[in-house]
């Protein structure tokens, strides 16, 4: 499947992707002002599901990523020598790609701080509170609790390299649609293409018993 990071490259999917995230932020409540997003690259195929799906373990370095830029926009020319310790907590239940993100990102495995949950595996505010508190009194700088939402243009302001070659701000077209370098790539493989069809094929059914709301894209 074809390669894209800017418009010219591949526009069916370009638009493709805008108009899934924009359904998907709709059914969720996200106003498109509010909210942003892009398909991370994922495993070739979920065998629970039958379909090839987003990537789970990109996403969540996304979200960390994004969170960190927003509290400390330095970090991007400066780098984690700028910054105090920081740390960041994930529900004792959260998945392990979690720590893998805080890897990456050089913030440490160590630095990430397990909340207790309770028997239904959900994270107990009041532990939430202690841990914070506790981080506070040591001055770390907890920056991100791992619910992770983005904000309209963080994503941009994060990623972006705006390297002349690709990305020039005066094109014919308008150049928001030029998504890659709102990522940590360049050019991705479409998985939205993937969506879109799981969705012809089996949610838009479910406009049917549920209502427009969930007609097809
Ligand atoms: C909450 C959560 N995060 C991350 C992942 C990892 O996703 P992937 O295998 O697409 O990287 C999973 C996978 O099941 C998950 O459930």
């Amino acid at each position: 499947m074809h390669y894209r990071f800017t418009y010219e490259v591949a526009p069916v999917f370009t638009v493709m992707e805008a108009v899934l995230l924009k359904k998907m932020c709709e059914i969720i409540g996200w106003r498109e002002a509010e909210a942003e997003g892009i398909f991370s690259p994922g495993k070739k195929k979920d065998y629970n599901h039958n379909f090839s799906s987003i990537g789970g373990s990109i996403s969540n370095l996304y979200g960390i990523l994004v969170a960190r830029y927003k509290q400390y926009p330095e970090i991007k020319a400066k780098g984690m020598t700028f910054l105090p310790r920081i740390v960041l907590f994930v529900s004792e239940q959260g998945h392990y790609s979690i720590k893998k993100a805080a890897a990456t990102l050089g913030i440490g495995t160590d630095n990430v701080i397990e909340v207790k949950c309770d028997e239904r595996g959900k994270m107990i505010p009041a532990e939430l509170e202690k841990n914070i508190l506790q981080a506070k009194r040591k001055k770390w700088m907890a920056y991100t609790v791992d619910a992770s939402f983005l904000f309209q243009g963080l994503l941009g302001a994060c990623n972006q390299m705006q390297a002349e070659y690709l990305f020039q701000p005066d094109k014919v077209y308008n150049s928001n649609f030029d998504t890659g370098d709102k990522t940590i790539q360049c050019g991705r493989h479409v998985d939205v293409f993937k969506l879109w069809l799981m969705w012809k094929a089996k949610v838009g059914i479910c406009h049917l018993l549920l209502g427009p709301m969930y007609l097809d894209p």
